[in-house]
């Protein structure tokens, strides 16, 4: 397989990022650098804040909003909470427009209105963690930070073909993003994977041909970039044993009772059977029979819940005297399709009698 320097990645990445760069209110593009324009760290900050957990097509037109009506931090300090608030209507997370304001006054009273440059002092503020306080410390300090959004993740999941499902992932995904982030320009490069995860390495379809990376995508090398990242498999469901049985009358009626009103299938009807629950395994022998008649096995069936799977033994017995019990009620073959009868036992009872349930539809189609 082949491996590619990550210094030549981080040169393909940024000069990939030079040309097809997203235009973004917050964002000082690189052209802009070179001529010496600097990111603000005051605008960097609130586009940050405003990103968590919110689209960029949605945060742009707050954020133009915002930085007209208080163009810095001191500005910010002096609005009312309430001001803000209203203006952030429609954002979502409410504590983030309190912190913001929070973080304003600290950074306006205790920091004589600048941020302080370092990841580590940033994550000290208000409604600042660990991806907001590298984001600001690489973008407007040029502080080589591993800032790993769900983007990046992506990203880097499928370059290096990480097959620790999310969110065990996200450890070595930090690692690696610390290892390939350069000194230089660490602001643009962290930008840079973001906007290849949001136009390139789609969560669906990624356009690897336009890829500036795919040649050292250890996932698109294996023809399958999509499959990462890995999602968790589902907790496995455990699985339950118990028996039904089938105590047949000699007119094919078929023996039915009625289930607790609590619980699990409440208050429907089912077959005589041994005491299976979410939690327990009922027996699983003949031996938990209701009484004593010629019971054959007659097969096992599975029904998945959504808590657990239950493995049902059927049994059956046939010419059974309605005498023998005066539990439950005998329910003839006509009228077995209108019971109350879960989809787990009409698959007990088909174990047992095939056709139990056919014979009603067929009567409905003819
Ligand atoms: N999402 C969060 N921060 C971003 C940024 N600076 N550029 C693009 N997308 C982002």
């Amino acid at each position: 397989m082949l491996t590619i320097p990550s210094f030549d990645r981080t040169d393909k990445l940024l000069s990939w990022y030079d040309r097809h760069h997203r235009i973004l209110p917050w964002r000082v593009t690189p052209t802009e650098q070179r001529r010496g324009i600097k990111p603000d760290p005051y605008r960097v900050w609130l586009s940050e804040i405003m990103l968590q957990q919110t689209t960029v097509e949605a945060v742009k037109s707050y954020f133009t909003a915002f930085v007209e009506r208080w163009p810095d931090i001191e500005a910010m300090a002096q609005a009312s909470e309430d001001d803000i608030l209203r203006a952030w209507a429609g954002l979502g997370y409410y504590s983030r427009a309190r912190n913001l304001k929070k973080c304003a006054d600290l950074v306006a009273a205790q920091y004589d209105g600048k941020f302080p440059s370092s990841a580590a002092a940033l994550k000290e503020l208000p409604g600042i963690g660990d991806y907001t306080s590298a984001a600001i410390a690489a973008i407007a300090f040029g502080e080589p930070a591993a800032v790993v959004d769900g983007n990046v993740e992506r990203v880097i999941s499928r370059l290096f073909a990480i097959n620790t499902p999310l969110p065990a992932a996200k450890v070595p995904i930090r690692a690696l993003m610390g290892d390939m982030t350069p000194p230089q320009r660490p602001g643009d490069f962290a930008q840079a994977m973001m906007d290849l995860g949001a136009t390139i390495c789609t969560p669906r379809r990624p356009a690897c041909a336009l890829c500036p990376l795919n040649e050292g995508c250890k996932a698109l090398g294996a023809h399958e970039p999509e499959q990462f990242p890995r999602k968790a498999p589902k907790a496995q469901k455990p699985v339950r044993i118990g028996a039904a049985f089938i105590a047949i009358a000699d007119d094919g009626s078929v023996l039915l009772r009625k289930r607790p009103d609590k619980g699990l299938l409440a208050g429907m009807s089912e077959v005589p059977g041994s005491g299976w629950s979410a939690r327990i395994d009922g027996d699983a022998s003949i031996k938990a029979a209701p009484f004593a008649a010629d019971w054959l096995a007659a097969g096992t069936i599975t029904h998945v819940f959504t808590h657990f799977e239950l493995r049902l033994s059927v049994y059956s017995a046939r010419n059974v005297t309605r005498e023998i019990t005066k539990d439950g009620w005998w329910s003839s073959p006509g009228e077995l399709g209108g019971e109350a009868l879960p989809t787990v036992m009409k698959k007990a009872i088909t174990a047992a009698i095939p056709d139990a349930f056919k014979r009603k539809q067929e009567k409905h189609q003819s």
